[in-house]
């Protein structure tokens, strides 16, 4: 039985002029689904009910705009989707959100990368340049974006503090963190001190305890918790967060997991009937690295 429902404009491809059509074969599973779900983002992505979820997705054009002209039908993609609605037979999508899925990197694979990867890069970044011999911890690393985080601020020349759960500490240790902080047997204020950046893809009471180990300069990223600047103190640097597409970027890191030089943990694949117990699970247990629907099954 299929309980969410599958998009109502799969009835056959009508391209729109600067857009094409793309038959979904894998959509990245994201915290934001049950965040959409349970009505706490309406402004950022507001709701026609019946609503389809899912925001990244891999497939294969299918019929293109008269106005699109980097793909051809048969062409394999993969991007964000820009809006909801990825988890669906098929969609039109902007085609400059996406890029050619690399020889060697299948959809499921592929599904799961364009969010987590993108996002963890810029909000590195989004706070000023990172310098070699800064210290960066890192929230969640055990997740979609942190994985992607840890190996990046390492390749900078950062050294790194990450927090996980026990089970997922050599993983985090294998991306190259410094130091991984088992969060549920350690409080991380006791390793981690004059930390130059946050990234807390956390929030809630993991964020409100951070600033306690940043130096007088140093900031917190923000990519869970929304109210980041209300939980601001007078005098320090707090950022929100909010992920844009990018294409060459994504294409950049894309083919850096396609050359294995970068790590993309898949950590679980689901059918599209199991996508709404998936998008649950993300809100009460975590999965290490990305959840992805495969929707051949
Ligand atoms: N603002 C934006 O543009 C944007 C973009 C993408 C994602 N997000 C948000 O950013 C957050 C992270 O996204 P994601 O895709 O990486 O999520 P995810 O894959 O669900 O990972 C979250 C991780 O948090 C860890 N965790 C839970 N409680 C923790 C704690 N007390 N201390 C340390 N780690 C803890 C879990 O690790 P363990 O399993 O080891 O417990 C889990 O792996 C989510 O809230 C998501 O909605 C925002």
């Amino acid at each position: 039985m299929a309980v969410l429902p599958r998009s109502p404009r799969s009835r056959g491809p009508q391209p729109d002029r600067a857009r094409f059509w793309s038959r979904v074969r894998a959509a990245g599973v994201n915290g934001i689904d049950w965040k959409v779900r349970e009505g706490f983002v309406q402004k950022a992505f507001p709701l026609q009910l019946p609503a389809v979820l899912g925001i990244e997705l891999a497939g294969v054009v299918e019929a293109v705009g008269p106005e699109a002209s980097r793909f051809r039908v048969g062409d394999r993609v993969m991007g964000p989707l820009g809006r909801l609605g990825a988890y669906a037979d098929l969609v039109t999508v902007d085609e400059a959100n996406l890029v050619r899925t690399p020889q060697g990197l299948d959809d499921v694979h592929a599904a799961g990368i364009p969010v987590a990867a993108v996002a963890a890069w810029q909000s590195l970044h989004h706070a000023g340049p990172i310098a070699a011999g800064q210290r960066i911890l890192i929230h969640g690393a055990a997740g979609g974006l942190g994985g992607y985080a840890v190996q990046y601020a390492k390749r900078a020349g950062a050294e790194v503090f990450a927090t996980a759960s026990t089970a997922h500490v050599d993983y985090v240790r294998s991306l190259g963190a410094d130091h991984v902080i088992d969060y549920r047997t350690q409080r991380f204020e006791s390793v981690a001190r004059d930390i130059d950046l946050v990234l807390d893809y956390v929030g809630g009471e993991v964020l409100d305890r951070s600033w306690q180990v940043l130096t007088k300069d140093g900031a917190i990223v923000g990519t869970a918790s929304a109210d980041i600047l209300a939980r601001t103190a007078p005098g320090r640097r707090g950022l929100w967060f909010m992920t844009k597409p990018d294409a060459a970027l994504l294409e950049r890191l894309t083919a850096e997991i396609a050359q294995g030089t970068l790590i993309s943990k898949l950590g679980e694949v689901v059918g599209f009937d199991d996508i709404p117990a998936a998008i649950e699970r993300n809100r009460t247990d975590p999965r290490i690295g990305k959840v992805v629907a495969d929707l051949s099954r």
